[in-house]
């Protein structure tokens, strides 16, 4: 179980993200051609439902993953949640919540590993390791968390905030991850996780790799905009989740910001709500966006908001269906949880034991 995948590509070297971009189509090669060789770990801090946003940005790609038959392990980072409030409310509905979506979409507990970080202690302890191997100058200049300050709603930065991403290279290490499904804004994390794997085989290793150095796998999927034509985003109000029913869904839409336009059209930079509403329901009917907005054509705002409802209702509708048996089936979910976390622990106590040795530490 704990035997370590080899490195996708020793060579490979993550640096910006048009790099990262190349990379990750040279790694969906890799993936079809050989899945057996990738374990993938990802993750989502438990802050409340999920929505569309995280369904076409990396839910779906993870399901397709696990699906090709890469090992996958999923972390609910419940730790993560106070990297920037003091309290984190609400958190066994949240950590419940975001179960039940996982295995809506299609999360299957007897091929992936779902645990929440907090349970598994030899994966917290690896934390202490791999802080000795980041610079405070490192850590200071991490542009995710320098944004994530700024947007803070703490009045002081605990030295959580500061120190997360070292946290979330115990989430990817501890199970040996060599690919990571990430957003732009985690690439920097990445690399503070492959400089730490990188200095703790240098310096502890004795000419043999501990860990592997992960790698990003960029998603390709276009940015989805929230009903108000921002980000869509479950704490400003504009994100459709996956758990609504058809007539929130139907109001949410109803709702959406569109323009003075009546001919719709798609192009993204001149017309963004327009655009994201048409992209919506391109990803929901499997089709491209220039087809459905070509098809609405002079029919306005209104045939396209039913055009994306009628979409979007239809597409989640067995992911509703299934969610609902999980929420009827509350001993199953906290099985679920059990096991992944179960499972978790005995990787990660290997890992550790590992590490312990390698640092002349197992007494
Ligand atoms: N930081 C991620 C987020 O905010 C969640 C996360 C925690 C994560 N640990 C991880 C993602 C490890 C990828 C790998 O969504």
């Amino acid at each position: 179980m704990n035997a370590t995948p080899q490195p996708a590509d020793p060579g490979a070297d993550a640096l910006g993200t048009s790099a990262a971009q190349a990379r990750s189509a040279v790694l969906e090669q890799l993936v079809r051609q050989d899945p057996g060789r990738f374990r993938v770990l990802t993750g989502d801090r438990p802050t409340g439902r999920l929505h569309l946003g995280h369904y076409f940005g990396t839910l779906h790609n993870r399901v397709r993953l696990q699906d090709l038959g890469v090992e996958l392990f999923v972390v609910i980072a419940d730790y993560q949640v106070l990297t920037d409030r003091d309290v984190a409310d609400n958190l066994t509905e949240y950590v419940e919540e975001l179960a039940l979506d996982y295995l809506a979409v299609g999360v299957d507990p007897a091929r992936s590993t779902v645990f929440t970080h907090s349970a598994v202690p030899a994966l917290n302890q690896l934390m202490l390791p791999f802080l000795s191997l980041v610079s405070v100058a490192e850590l200071n200049r991490n542009p995710t968390v320098k944004d994530e300050i700024a947007h803070s709603r703490q009045s002081a930065v605990s030295g959580l905030m500061f120190t997360y991403p070292v946290h979330q290279a115990a989430d990817i290490l501890f199970c040996k991850a060599n690919l990571v499904p990430v957003g732009q804004d985690q690439l920097p994390h990445l690399e503070v996780t492959r400089s730490i794997a990188r200095r703790f085989n240098d310096r502890y290793g004795h000419g043999a790799a501990v860990f592997p150095q992960p790698e990003a796998l960029l998603s390709s999927a276009p940015l989805l905009l929230g009903t108000d034509g921002t980000k869509m985003s479950k704490s400003r109000g504009n994100a459709i989740a996956l758990a609504a029913d058809a007539d929130e869904t139907a109001r949410l839409i109803k709702g959406a910001r569109t323009d003075a336009q009546r001919h719709i059209g798609y192009d993204p930079a001149t017309r963004p709500e327009v655009s994201s509403l048409v992209l919506l329901a391109a990803l929901c009917l499997g089709r491209s966006p220039q087809e459905v907005a070509e098809q609405i054509g002079s029919a306005g705002a209104a045939a396209l908001k039913k055009t994306v409802t009628d979409a979007v209702n239809e597409y989640l509708a067995p992911i509703r269906a299934r969610r609902a048996e999980f929420v009827a089936d509350r001993g199953y979910l906290r099985q679920v949880l059990r096991e992944g976390n179960e499972r978790a622990r005995a990787v990660a106590d290997a890992t550790l034991a590992e590490v312990r040795a390698a640092m002349n530490s197992d007494f």
